[in-house]
């Protein structure tokens, strides 16, 4: 064997979850759904797998590096300088990345537990020491003790707003309130993997605060609303020379010429955007209304999972859920559920009234 680094074991390794024709053939099924990931249960718009057919043939080229058309589109359509834009694959990546610029040994990273457990896993790659700070009675982030924890050796904080797993959101004054607080030394992540979802009126994108400053960007992806997880393209926004240092980590060409186009011409859909987010918000809110009025207790959601304590153990929930076709997500204290279409909506509620029964 190679002389792997000593702290290898220590970092988490990502489980994505069995496949569903896994679970169909093991459980003798006719068919499984998938409420696990947070993907968009639908198909890319029609105009996008046309754009990535016809650019496929292009594919013995290396993509552009920089990213300009999908840059320069993304700016008109977010209303900023192309400078303050940078791609990764998947926002996921671009995550990775601040982990590695701005860690090491003797760096601290402060992120919220339960949160997207990219920041546990790309702190520890990173060799910054983890705070791990509670959420809230509300399964909000808990921002004045996240400010708190703060140390002398910490160089990031990650925000996730709305928060993966539980959904929640901390309102626009409270996370402007924070970023201030905030020392100018220490990078502030806030991913909006879910932002467009978000339907409360006191949300708001952290984006106008990350144009003003160089400590602070903004994660976004194409993998949720506009339903391109398989391609891998996320952005972050920032001040350019704050990019510029991020992009030292970066691996060439990460972001491919199929996701670039399909990005692009996904933008220019914002009315079947709208109509998707719309969809969302009605399923979300039946599931929520469904399954608060069984007596559970569901955290207030503004993105496209629900996240639901349990009066039986959560690994039990999964597995039962799972025997009738339906995979979410066991996070422990509970389960996440991924809103699916109607028809999968439905198919969970009547699931979970045998589980329960
Ligand atoms: C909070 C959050 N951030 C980032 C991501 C990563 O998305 P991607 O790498 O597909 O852009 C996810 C994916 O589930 C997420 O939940």
């Amino acid at each position: 064997m190679p002389k792997f680094r000593p702290d290898l074991a220590d970092i988490p390794v990502y489980v994505p979850g069995r496949t569903p024709e896994q679970i169909r053939r093991d459980h003798g099924l006719d068919s499984v759904i998938k409420l696990a990931s947070n993907e968009c249960p639908y198909e890319p718009f029609a105009p996008v797998v046309e754009a990535v057919a016809r650019a496929a043939a292009g594919a013995n080229r290396y993509p552009d590096d920089d990213s300009r058309a999908l840059r320069e589109a993304l700016g008109e359509f977010l209303d900023i300088e192309s400078s303050q834009l940078w791609l990764g694959g998947g926002s996921s990546e671009l995550i990775h990345t601040t982990a590695l610029a701005v860690g090491g040994p003797g760096t601290s990273a402060v992120y919220a537990t339960p949160s997207f457990v990219l920041y546990r896993i790309a702190s520890a790659v990173a060799l910054a020491k983890a705070i791990e700070v509670p959420l809230d009675s509300e399964d909000r982030l808990d921002l004045d003790a996240m400010l708190a924890a703060i140390r002398p050796d910490t160089t990031v904080v990650y925000v996730c707003n709305p928060n993966n797993p539980t959904g929640t959101h901390v309102s626009a004054e409270r996370l402007a309130a924070f970023v201030h607080a905030v020392p100018d030394h220490v990078l502030i992540v806030v991913d909006e993997a879910y932002q467009e979802l978000a339907t409360a009126e006191d949300f708001a994108s952290a984006v106008p605060l990350a144009l003003g400053r160089d400590n602070l960007v903004v994660a976004r992806t194409f993998s949720k609303v506009y339903g391109l997880a398989g391609l891998r393209a996320g952005y972050l926004v920032g001040s350019a020379a704050t990019l510029a240092e991020l992009r030292r980590i970066q691996l060439p060409f990460s972001v491919s010429t199929l996701a670039q186009v399909a990005a692009c011409e996904a933008i220019k859909h914002q009315d079947l955007v709208v109509a998707r987010i719309e969809a969302n918000r009605i399923g979300r809110q039946l599931i929520t209304e469904d399954l608060g009025r069984r007596g559970l207790k569901v955290a207030d959601s503004q993105t496209n999972f629900v996240f639901v304590r349990l009066p039986m153990a959560p690994a039990d929930c999964f597995q039962a859920l799972q025997e009738r076709g339906v995979i979410v997500r066991d996070m422990g204290e509970g389960v996440r559920i991924t809103v699916g279409t109607e028809q999968e909506n439905q198919r969970l509620l009547d699931a979970f009234d045998e589980v329960l029964a």
